[in-house]
C-alpha cells in the first residue's frame, strides 16, 4: 500500500470528496473515492490551469510526498489532468473526478461482476471499478499507448489495487478471450460502436460510451443488451474525452474547407448571399441541442471551416453549387438555395418538436436490413435509430 497522505495532500483529498459529495455524488460510490486517492495513480502531471492547452514544457514529476500546493490544487480539482501530449495534443488523461462519478453511477456495478474499461491511462478508474465490483468481481482496461500502460500497472500494484488486470492493446478488439463482460465503460471519445464491444457484453449488460461527432463533443451514450438482443438506451450527457487512437475505427472527415467552393464569396462582394434568421434557444450546451438534431435528420450535414478558421456545421452541394452554413442565429445560404432551404426547414423542425435535447431521444440500435429512420446516427460499424421519448 501506499504511504498515508499527509496533511496537506489530506486536505485537498477531503476537498475533493466534498466537491462530489455537492455534486449528489451518493454514499457508496463517495466511499470509493474516499479509499483511491487521486494521487495515487498521477506521478506527472502536464501543469497548467484547467483551460489552457499544457505544451511539453508543462511536464511536472508529482512526488509522492509532494506538499506542493500548486500540484496538489490541480491534482485534487474537479477537471481533467492532461497526463500525455502528442504533436501538442492531449492524447491522455485522468478524467474529470465529477464525470468519472456520474460515468460509474450510470454503469451500474454489481458486485461480482467483470467489467472491460477501454483506456486505462493512470488506472484510476479501473481501481475504483474494481472496489465497486467487490471481491469476485474482474476488471480488465485496456491501454493503446504502453508507457501510458506500464504506468496505469505500476499505479494500480503500488495502491493495493486487485482483481484489476491492465493490458496493452488497441480497445477497440475488446478481449475475446476475458469476455463476456457484464459492463463495458469506454472512457476515450469513440466515433463508432466497433462489432467487439457488442459482441463481447453479455445479454443484459451495459455499454457506456462516449460517441465522438464531427465538432469534437462526444454525448454519452448508454445502450443495455435486452435478452432478445435488442439494443436500446439513450444519452446521458455531453462530455469531452481524449480521441481515440489505433486504426479501427473510421473517423469522421476533417472539415471541409469553405473557400474551395464555388459558390463561397469572394472580396468582390457577397452578392450570392442570403441569410435566414434561425434564433434557436440557447442554454449551456449553446447550439449543441439543434447541430445534435440536425446531424441525426440531415445525413449529408457536413463539418466546415471558414477562412478564419471558424468551424462550423452546415450543407455542401456541388451541382449546382450551393452552400449553407449554421452560424450562432442564422443560416447563410450562397449560390443555389436549395441547402440553404433545407437547413432552415431542418432548424424549423427542430423547433416545431419542441427543441428536444440531447436526453429526450431513445436510442436503438438499427438491425443491419432495417431503413434509416428520419432521425439517426449512423456510422460503418452501427447505425443508432433516434426517436423522441414519448413520441
Ligand atoms: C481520458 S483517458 C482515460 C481516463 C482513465 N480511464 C482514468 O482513469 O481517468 C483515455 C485513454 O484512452 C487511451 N486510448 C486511446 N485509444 C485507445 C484504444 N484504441 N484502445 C485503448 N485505449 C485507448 C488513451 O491512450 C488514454 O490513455
Amino acid at each position: 500500500m501506499p504511504p498515508p497522505l499527509n496533511p496537506a495532500q489530506a486536505e485537498h483529498h477531503a476537498r475533493l470528496q466534498q466537491i462530489l459529495a455537492r455534486d449528489g455524488v451518493e454514499p457508496w460510490l463517495l466511499a470509493a473515492f474516499e479509499r483511491w486517492p487521486r494521487q495515487w495513480f498521477i506521478d506527472h502531471l502536464y501543469l497548467t490551469p484547467p483551460d489552457v492547452t499544457p505544451t511539453a514544457g508543462d511536464w511536472t514529476a508529482v512526488p509522492p510526498d509532494t506538499r506542493d500546493e500548486r500540484l496538489l490544487s490541480r491534482i485534487y480539482d474537479d477537471h481533467a489532468v492532461c497526463l500525455q501530449l502528442a504533436d501538442g495534443v492531449g492524447v491522455s488523461s485522468s478524467s474529470q473526478p465529477t464525470l468519472m462519478a456520474g460515468m460509474l453511477s450510470q454503469l451500474g456495478v454489481a458486485p461480482g461482476a467483470r467489467l472491460l474499461e477501454v483506456g486505462a491511462a493512470s488506472g484510476w478508474n479501473a481501481a475504483l471499478l474494481a472496489d465497486l465490483a467487490g471481491p469476485a468481481g474482474h476488471v480488465l482496461s485496456l491501454e493503446f499507448d504502453a508507457e501510458m500502460a506500464a504506468a496505469a500497472q505500476r499505479h494500480l500494484r503500488d495502491a493495493g489495487a486487485e482483481r484489476v488486470e491492465v493490458r496493452c492493446a488497441d480497445g477497440v478488439l475488446g478481449a475475446p478471450d476475458a469476455a463476456p463482460f457484464d459492463a463495458i465503460e469506454v472512457t476515450v471519445a469513440c466515433p463508432d460502436l466497433p462489432p467487439a464491444w457488442r459482441d463481447q457484453l453479455a445479454l443484459g449488460g451495459r455499454l457506456l460510451a462516449p460517441l465522438a461527432l464531427p465538432d469534437g463533443s462526444a454525448p454519452l451514450l448508454r445502450l443495455t443488451r435486452a435478452a432478445t438482443d435488442a439494443w436500446t438506451g439513450g444519452f446521458q450527457g455531453l462530455t469531452w474525452f481524449v480521441a481515440l487512437r489505433g486504426g479501427g475505427l473510421e473517423a469522421w472527415p476533417p472539415p471541409r474547407p469553405l473557400a474551395s467552393h464555388p459558390a463561397w464569396p469572394t472580396d468582390t462582394g457577397r452578392e450570392h448571399h442570403q441569410d435566414v434568421a434561425v434564433s434557436a434557444e440557447r442554454d449551456a450546451y449553446g447550439f449543441f441541442h439543434l447541430t445534435f438534431w440536425l446531424l441525426a435528420s440531415l445525413p449529408d450535414l457536413v463539418w466546415l471551416e471558414t477562412p478564419a478558421g471558424r468551424r462550423r456545421y452546415g450543407l455542401w452541394r456541388d451541382d449546382p453549387p450551393g452552400l449553407a452554413v449554421l452560424t450562432d442565429d442564422q443560416v447563410h445560404s450562397f449560390g443555389d438555395p436549395e441547402p440553404g432551404r433545407r437547413l432552415t426547414d431542418a432548424v424549423e423542425a427542430w423547433k416545431v418538436a419542441g427543441a428536444p435535447r440531447l436526453e429526450n431521444y431513445e436510442v436503438r440500435v438499427l438491425a443491419p436490413d432495417e431503413p434509416r429512420p428520419p432521425l439517426a446516427l449512423c456510422r460503418p460499424c452501427c447505425r443508432l435509430g433516434l426517436a423522441l421519448r414519448g413520441a
